[in-house]
């Protein structure tokens, strides 16, 4: 039986940082919508000029663009066993048509960790987070998580940059939508039972062990 895991809080939460250490440790693909849209950052195109735009205020992107992503993703072979999913869904028709898109693969989503945070940590460490030029899933935090050498990625050597929605003002857009929008999306899987919360403010490593604790149980369940 495949395994996807949808895992969610507000931004700066370590959803990104969380998903990154699951996927390594499970086999199963880290999808990130944000992830996906920044991969698009330089095309030459309307719509990738639109999707950068959007993400710079601080907005979502337009469910049906957000929903074509997941299904094209989805349907690589890796994602056949699984996957961790993070920043997606956010909203209740995205919820709904990742639904439809597991029903199609024979599975459904099993667990949705709530990763619990306050407000003021959650900017804090937005402001301080760097990523790498070459591969955005290596996240610092030059308050909390540091690389060796600064400026440089720990992992492959290559520049770090801060990203351009990491701005006081768009990262509490984004927190006040994740309240608007996102938040309203738990009570559909708290329904169903599967969503159990998870104290972020302690350590990365304690996180996820309390992440793969949770994960053990569900399993054995
Ligand atoms: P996305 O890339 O998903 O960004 P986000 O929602 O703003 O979430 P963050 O990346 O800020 O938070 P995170 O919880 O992943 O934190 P992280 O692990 O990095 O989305 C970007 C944009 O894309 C959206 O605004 C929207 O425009 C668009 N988009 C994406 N998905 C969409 C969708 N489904 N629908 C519509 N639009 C969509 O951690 C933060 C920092 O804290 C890091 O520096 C990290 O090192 C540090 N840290 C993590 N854990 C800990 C810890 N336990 N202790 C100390 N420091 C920690």
């Amino acid at each position: 039986m495949a395994t996807y895991i949808v895992l969610m809080g507000m931004q700066g939460a370590g959803k990104g940082t969380q998903a990154a250490i699951l996927s390594k440790r499970l086999g199963l693909p880290h999808v990130t919508t944000g992830g996906l849209f920044r991969a698009m950052e330089g095309q030459d195109s309307e719509l990738a000029r639109e999707i950068q735009a959007i993400m710079k205020r601080g907005e979502l992107v337009p469910d049906h663009i957000t929903i074509e992503v997941v299904r094209q993703r989805l349907a690589k072979p890796d994602a056949a066993q699984g996957a961790i999913f993070d920043g997606f869904p956010r909203t209740l028709p995205q919820a709904q048509a990742l639904d439809a898109l597991l029903a199609e693969l024979d599975g459904q989503v099993s667990l949705v960790p709530l990763l619990t945070l306050d407000r003021k940590e959650a900017i804090a460490r937005i402001s301080a987070r760097w990523e790498c030029t070459l591969d955005p899933t290596h996240v610092y935090n030059l308050r909390t998580n540091p690389p060796k050498v600064p400026g440089i990625c720990d992992i492959d050597g290559a520049p770090l940059r801060q990203r351009p929605d990491d701005t006081p003002e768009a990262a509490a857009k984004r927190i006040d939508t994740f309240f608007e929008k996102t938040a309203p999306l738990l009570d559909y899987y708290r329904q169903r039972g599967v969503v159990h919360e998870v104290d972020a403010s302690q350590s990365i490593e304690a996180v996820s062990a309390a992440l793969f604790k949770l994960i053990e149980a569900n399993q054995s369940a």
